[in-house]
């Protein structure tokens, strides 16, 4: 577990001077959030990078969604996803719930 956090704090080092908002306030596409954010854990195909990060590809769209935003709200606790998706609107929440249900669902985990 001590192992996890560790790792878990570094990767947010590494994106702490991310911002989702574009300069203009315009959603961003969801590929580039992926890309720029949360690849580092989930992986570009939403198959966890690190131990402890769940598994997006292949996941539904909607449950996504609804996940990042109870994140946001306080309706789910989890210090991390937290973090990232207070900077996210729900439009850009739809979209990577949607990017990542088309995702290949079937590559190897992490054990
Ligand atoms: C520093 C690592 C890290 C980054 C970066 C990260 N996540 Fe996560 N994510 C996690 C962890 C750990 C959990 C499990 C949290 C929990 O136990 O509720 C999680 C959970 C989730 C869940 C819930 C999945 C489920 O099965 O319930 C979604 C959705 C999600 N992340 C999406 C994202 C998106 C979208 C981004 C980029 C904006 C992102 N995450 C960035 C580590 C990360």
């Amino acid at each position: 577990m001590f192992n996890r956090l560790v790792m878990f704090f570094c990767v947010i080092g590494a994106f702490s001077s991310w911002s989702v908002q574009a300069e203009d306030g315009a959603p961003r596409d969801a590929a580039q959030i992926v890309g720029e954010v949360c690849v580092g854990c989930h992986g570009v195909d939403g198959n966890a990078m690190v131990l402890g990060a769940p598994k997006l590809g292949g996941q539904k769209a909607d449950y996504i969604a609804k996940s990042l935003m109870d994140y946001k709200t306080g309706i789910r606790n989890n210090a991390v996803m937290s973090a990232f998706s207070s900077a996210l609107s729900a439009a850009e929440m739809e979209a990577l719930g949607k990017y990542f249900e088309i995702q290949d669902s079937t590559l190897s985990v992490p054990k």
